[in-house]
C-alpha cells in the first residue's frame, strides 16, 4: 500500500493505472474510519483494479463554528484499516495544496443542496461538491463508493456527476450500525456514554415509522408525530429536523411511499447526528 500526498504524484499515477487500462474504484473519506467506510473499501475492492482510499479534512465543507478542529483524527489506525481492506493507495493531501492562495473556484448543486443539512449547514454541499470534484480529476476513478447514512450528499453527488456528464459511476452503500442500532459514523466519537445512549433514540424512531408504514399509516404528519414522540423522551437531544421527503427528488411529501426518505437530524451536547431510512427499503 502506498500512502501519496502529493497531488502531482497521485495524477501521474491515475495516468499510469489508466494508460494500462486499470478500473479505478475511489472511496474520498476525511478519516478515523470505522465499519462503515471498511464497507465502502472491500465493495470497491472486488469492483476495481486499483482501490484508492483518500483522507482529507475539508476545510470548506465545514461552518465557522462547527467541528473542523476538533475532528478525529487517527492515520496510524486508517492505514492499518485501510490494508486490511486492501487498499492500494491511500490519498492525504493537504490544505494548501487542494485550496492553494487565489483558489476562488467552487462546485453549486443548487436546489437539492438547500433543504435538510444544507438548511442548517449553509454552503456545506458548496464544500462538498467542491472537493468532490477535485477529487474526482486526481484520482479520475471508474467508481466512487458512498454511504447512504449521508443520504443528501449521496443525491448532491448523484445530481452533480449527471449534471456535468463526469465519467464516474456512484455507488451508494448501505448504513452500517452498531449492533444496538446507532448509525456508524466518525463523530460518534465524540459521544458520552449518556449521549450515546440517548442517541439510540434516532435508531427508534426509525423503527418505530417503518413498523407504523408496515401496517399501513401513509400520513406523514401522522409519521412525524411518532418520530418527534419517540426523541422527545431524551430531554438532551435536540430535534433539528425530522422530515419525509421524496428519495429522488428530495422535494418534502405528505403520502408516504416505499421510495419516501425519512431523515434525522438531532444535536446532543456538541454532537451533530444524522440518520435515515427509505420507507421501501431494507434497514
Ligand atoms: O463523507 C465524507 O466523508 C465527506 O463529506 C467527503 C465526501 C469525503 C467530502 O469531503
Amino acid at each position: 500500500m502506498q500512502i501519496i500526498s502529493d497531488i502531482q504524484q497521485m495524477q501521474s499515477l491515475t495516468g499510469d493505472f489508466k494508460r494500462a487500462g486499470k478500473r479505478i474504484a475511489f472511496v474520498p473519506t476525511m478519516g478515523f474510519l470505522h465499519q462503515g467506510h471498511a464497507s465502502l473499501l472491500r465493495e470497491g475492492r472486488t469492483r476495481g483494479d486499483v482501490l484508492v482510499l483518500s483522507i482529507f479534512i475539508n476545510p470548506i465543507q465545514f461552518g465557522q463554528n462547527e467541528d473542523l478542529d476538533r475532528y478525529p483524527r487517527d492515520m496510524e489506525r486508517d492505514c492499518r484499516i485501510a490494508a486490511e481492506c486492501g487498499v492500494d493507495i491511500v490519498f492525504t493531501p493537504d490544505a494548501a495544496g487542494m485550496y492553494p492562495p487565489g483558489f476562488q473556484t467552487g462546485v453549486t448543486v443548487r436546489d437539492i443542496s438547500l433543504p435538510l443539512c444544507g438548511a442548517s449547514r449553509p454552503g456545506h454541499f458548496d464544500g462538498v461538491a467542491t472537493v468532490v470534484t477535485k477529487l474526482f480529476n486526481i484520482v479520475q476513478p471508474d467508481l466512487a463508493l458512498f454511504g447512504r447514512k449521508d443520504y443528501q450528499q449521496l443525491a448532491v453527488i448523484r445530481r452533480m456527476v449527471q449534471d456535468l456528464s463526469m465519467p464516474v459511476e456512484i455507488v451508494g452503500m448501505p448504513i452500517v450500525r452498531e449492533a444496538d442500532g446507532l448509525a456508524m459514523s466518525s463523530r460518534n466519537a465524540y459521544l458520552s456514554a449518556e449521549q450515546r445512549t440517548s442517541a439510540l433514540c434516532l435508531h427508534r424512531s426509525i423503527l418505530k415509522v417503518r413498523a407504523l408504514f408496515s401496517s399501513g399509516e401513509r400520513s406523514t404528519a401522522a409519521l412525524k408525530q411518532a418520530a418527534l414522540e419517540i426523541i422527545g423522551q431524551e430531554p438532551s437531544v435536540l430535534i433539528e429536523y425530522v422530515e419525509f421527503r421524496d428519495g429522488a427528488t428530495l422535494a418534502e411529501q405528505e403520502t408516504a411511499d416505499h421510495a419516501t426518505l425519512l431523515a434525522l437530524a438531532v444535536r446532543t451536547g456538541q454532537t451533530r447526528l444524522i440518520d435515515n431510512t427509505v420507507l421501501g427499503e431494507e434497514l
